[in-house]
């Protein structure tokens, strides 16, 4: 969902802000712009598709020199994807310069401040809310940029992350949020503002993160005349509130390092990511579990654990992937911390009036930590007095920031769009909750003490699953032409199965529909034709055997059935046309193992169907508007 990229320092900026575009295109974008201050005004460059369109443009027009600039990968909310609706949006000042925005988010009032401005004499020229807001800082201008941005966030309403230039000051960038992230680096000379540090860590890991209605202006400069020749430059910020109340920001230490958002040798991010989870929830677990006292321990939960052993009730919300790790922490918390938990999409949960109860703990899972949704459920849940937690995997993201308490999920950064070792790491953060709680409860001590010896050993059950990666490729080629799949399990792998259905339509744009195993009778068995791929969840558990039936009804009706079972069922492939096995582990935890076959399923579909993997159609990784 669009990146932001700005820069005002020593170096030219040009080069800098599209090397930080292309680190920001796996959120997802379908048309790229920048603004670049030279010594000749402002010069603006737009792009339709790629950003290296954009780039070719940059490279061939020659004289965009500048250290100011703005940079903006756009994912149309307000205007179809064009060119003119491409950011960086402009406006001119009563004095005749340029006033340059970029913008994540959505402007709410756009219309009615649209009309104003026209009245004024505004000529908008693209269909973008964003138009609006360049216009009104052009207005409000009168030779202090920092200002007019402040008067300008005072009257919009809506969700904003923006940089912001005007020629007048060819030193200066202002940057402020509200609802859409933000993070500035403290470079040498220099400042970097962007969506996110995938786009800073090569310069600097000294950030400062912005909060909602915050406003930074940063300066970077010559400080004399011998600078012209190389000397040092005068480099300055200073932050705000919109209403220009003085906030001290702490520096922090970005937790990132370039090799982890590199490719390595991988054609993917997604297939990295698939590679990489036993080390990644090696990472996640690491120091998390307590064999000697057969324990769970979460720092993060520390100073709240009376009030998770009290719970009355969960909520679990989420987006995507994430409501499916979720829903699977709804079985958890129900079956090993016997207190009663419901999952529920954020974006029905924050506008049907919830119930929220004494003793009522929300818990916000997302990968982000950046979607709209489900930061604005958490904050609607909070105001009605539940205890607010987060399964977070960004560090100090917004949702992570506005929890009372949380676990950081801690797989690394995630920049393939379809989530993968973040989900596995979702389930198993959870699976630590759930354990956490039922230790201080009433789950037998042996109990726990093999769940965490199956944990322990969880790493190496997900690397054996990877290695039939390439006889999962081999099958799905079988099924490649196929435009209708149906997914099904029972119990733990009822929300897998959902997972494996988004999985594959996300990247693949092949239909999927993932249900519990026993509502296929109800209806979607009608769909089922001859060669038909129905992949089933058939592990070893309490519901096996209704799964076999469930297998037969659909083979019965020439379904071409896939089945992922456990390591040492020797009757599975008297039932399946395809299998893909699993190291058995108690019920609880199979969600860990069961997701990552789907996980390689819907990968090489997508690969054999020819399409971008990381960059799929329309979709962006993290979507921060709602
Ligand atoms: C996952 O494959 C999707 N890209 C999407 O459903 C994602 O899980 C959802 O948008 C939630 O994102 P979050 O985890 O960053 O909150
Ligand atoms: N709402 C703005 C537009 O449609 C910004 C979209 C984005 O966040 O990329 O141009």
């Amino acid at each position: 969902m669009c990146g932001i990229i700005a820069y005002v320092g020593s170096k030219p900026a040009a080069p800098l802000l599209v090397e930080g575009l292309k680190r920001l295109e796996y959120r997802g974008y379908d048309s790229a712009g920048m603004a670049i201050v030279t010594d000749q005004g402002t010069r603006i460059l737009k792009a339709v598709g790629r950003v290296s369109v954009l780039e070719d443009q940059a490279n061939s027009a020659g004289d965009v020199v500048g250290r100011l600039g703005i940079a903006h990968t756009r994912w149309a909310t307000h205007g179809g994807p064009t060119q003119v609706n491409a950011h960086p949006h402009t406006g001119t000042t009563a004095d005749g310069h340029t006033v340059s925005v970029v913008h994540n988010g959505i402007i709410e009032n756009h219309s009615t401040l649209r009309k104003y401005l026209a009245e004024k004499g505004h000529k908008f020229v693209s269909e973008t809310d964003t138009e609006v807001l360049s216009a009104l800082i052009a207005q409000l201008y009168h030779g202090d940029l920092e200002a007019a941005v402040q008067s300008a966030l005072r009257e919009i309403k809506g969700a904003y992350a923006i940089a912001v230039t005007c020629d007048r000051e060819p030193h200066t960038l202002v940057c402020a949020r509200k609802g859409s992230p933000l993070i500035i680096g403290i470079a040498d000379q220099a400042y970097i503002v962007a969506s996110d540090a995938s786009a800073i860590v090569s310069h600097t890991t000294q950030v400062i993160t912005l909060d909602d209605y915050q406003v930074a202006k940063l300066c970077a400069g010559p400080n004399d005349s011998n600078t012209a020749a190389g000397g040092p430059w005068s480099v300055d910020f200073k932050t705000t509130t919109i209403d220009n109340v003085p906030v001290p920001l702490e520096i922090q230490e970005l937790e990132l390092d370039l090799e982890q958002i590199e490719l390595g040798s991988y054609p993917h991010y997604m297939l990295k990511e698939i590679m990489e989870q036993p080390e990644a929830i090696r990472d996640c677990l690491r120091g998390r579990i307590d064999m000697r006292e057969a324990r769970v321990v979460l720092g993060g939960l520390s100073a709240r654990t009376r009030e998770l052993v009290r719970a009355k009730r969960f909520v679990l919300t989420a987006q995507g992937t994430a409501y499916h790790a979720g829903l699977i922490g709804e079985y958890l918390i129900e079956d090993l911390a016997r207190v009663p938990a419901r999952c529920e999409y954020a974006s029905e949960f924050r506008y049907r009036n919830p119930i929220i109860e004494d003793g009522t703990i929300i818990t916000a899972i997302s990968q982000s930590g950046e979607t709209a949704d489900t930061l604005a459920a958490l904050r609607e849940a909070k105001e009605r007095g539940a205890l607010a937690l987060g399964a977070v995997n960004a560090v100090g993201s917004s949702i992570a920031r506005e929890t009372d308490a949380g676990v950081y999920l801690r797989v690394g950064p995630e920049i393939g769009v379809a989530s993968t070792k973040a989900f596995v790491g979702q389930v198993a953060v959870l699976t630590l909750l759930a354990l956490y709680i039922g230790r201080r409860k009433h789950l037998p001590e042996l109990a726990v003490r093999e769940y965490l010896a199956e944990l322990d050993r969880l790493p190496a059950h997900i690397q054996r699953v990877l290695e039939q990666s390439d006889h999962i490729n081999q099958c799905v080629q079988q099924y490649i032409d196929r435009n209708n799949w149906l997914f099904l399990g029972r119990g733990y792998n009822y929300p897998v199965a959902l997972e494996g259905a988004l999985k594959l339509k996300e990247i693949s744009y092949i239909h999927a529909e993932g249900m519990p195993a026993a509502e296929m009778k109800h209806g979607p068995i009608a769909l089922i034709d001859d060669g038909m791929p129905v992949v089933f969840i058939a592990t070893k558990g309490s519901q096996y055997e209704k799964v076999l039936s469930n297998i037969a009804e659909a083979r019965a009706r020439g379904g071409r059935i896939i089945a992922v079972a456990t390591e040492g069922d020797d009757t599975i492939h008297s039932h399946a046309d395809s299998v893909f096995f699993v190291p058995a582990v108690p019920e609880p935890l199979q969600p860990l193992l069961t997701s990552i076959p789907l996980q390689l399923v819907a990968y090489h579909a997508a690969v054999l169907r020819g399409h971008d993997v990381d960059k799929p159609r329309n979709l962006a990784k993290s979507v921060t508007v709602e």
